[in-house]
């Protein structure tokens, strides 16, 4: 009895997050559908809107006015994370809706980012999909950076690609800076690099591991890279149309590779499908997505490859 009590609290959930830098491009309509698709696998699932700017899942899932959200839980009305959960129409899939009071959490102190984070991990599920906002602010990177499974969602137009890898390079700044922590000049080098036409002349992360190995030394040098090399993204195209529009992802794959020495991996599109844009107008939860569609199919093959 003590082995398997234990057993519960050795057992985390597994952490998906869903970004992609650019607005509007389906973020928050993938992560309903995997999420969906992990609870008709039997997994015990928690959807999360951590789109702490434009909290607008519960609208997606048919749900006009969310009867709580992660708000009473950053101002303490309501003590846990697992108190704020609400129940679906779907078996084993629960959610977590967005706080409609902007204001508090648009922009969350570290401290209460890091309160919700730690809050997250402790949740009672199987799996966890976080419905991050759009664009590269500190706060939607750190949430992406946390999870296990680091999901880029994109669509084949240029700006969506270019937003994408935008997205992943930010990321991996963002990861390096993290790491570098106390090191003012290590720091310094990573700022400067940001800025694609930089003074020093860093243009990729090859030149900026070899600075940083001027400057910190070999094995910080090696630490680093192995940290960003462990990022791995998987790409996914949403809205594609004809069979060239699944290439966007492998363009994003080419450049990381290039540019930001980290491989992510594609895991395929998803097909446009107008029945979605109409469910959302008519407030129909996209988990009723039918059978037949073709984005439902696609979702399908891309949770069972990502598990
Ligand atoms: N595969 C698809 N086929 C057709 N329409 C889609 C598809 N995926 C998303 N949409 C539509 O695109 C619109 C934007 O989707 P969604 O809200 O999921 O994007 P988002 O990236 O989360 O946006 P935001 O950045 O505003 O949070 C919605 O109206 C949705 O119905
Ligand atoms: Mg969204």
């Amino acid at each position: 009895m003590e082995v398997e009590k234990n057993l519960q609290i050795d057992t985390y959930p597994q952490i998906w997050a869903v970004g992609g830098g650019k607005g509007g491009i389906g973020k928050s309509t993938v992560s309903i559908l995997l999420a969906f698709w992990l609870a008709r696998m039997g997994k015990r699932t928690i959807l999360v809107d951590l789109d702490l700017g434009g909290a607008n899942l519960h609208t997606l899932m048919g749900i006009k006015s969310p009867p709580k959200t992660l708000n009473d839980f950053v101002t303490r009305r309501l003590d846990s994370l697992e108190e704020v959960c609400i129940d679906t129409d779907i078996a084993d899939l629960r959610l977590i809706c967005g706080a409609s009071d902007v204001l508090t959490l648009a922009n969350p102190h570290v401290a209460q980012k890091i309160k919700i984070i730690h809050h997250i991990r402790k949740l009672d599920a199987d799996y966890i999909v976080l419905d991050l906002g759009a664009g590269t602010s500190f706060n939607v990177l750190d949430f992406f950076l946390v999870a296990e499974r680091k999901i880029v969602v994109l669509t084949p137009q240029p700006t969506s690609i270019q937003n994408a890898y935008s997205f992943v390079r930010n990321a991996v700044y963002r990861q390096l800076s993290k790491l570098a922590g106390q090191q003012p000049p290590l720091q310094a080098l990573i700022r400067s690099a940001m800025d694609e036409n930089n003074e020093l002349r860093v243009r990729t992360i090859r030149d900026l591991l070899q600075a940083a190995e001027d400057i910190s030394g070999k094995e910080m040098m090696e630490k680093l890279q192995k940290e960003i090399e462990a990022i791995r993204p998987a790409v996914i195209t949403n809205m594609v149309v004809n069979s060239n529009d699944k290439n966007a992802g492998r363009v994003i794959q080419l450049v990381s590779e290039k540019y930001l020495m980290i491989y992510p991996r594609n895991y395929g599109g998803i097909a446009f499908d107008k029945q979605i844009n109409q469910m959302v107008s008519d407030m129909v939860p996209i988990t009723r997505l039918v059978q037949s569609s073709d984005a439902f199919a696609n979702t399908y093959d891309i949770t069972m490859k990502l598990l």
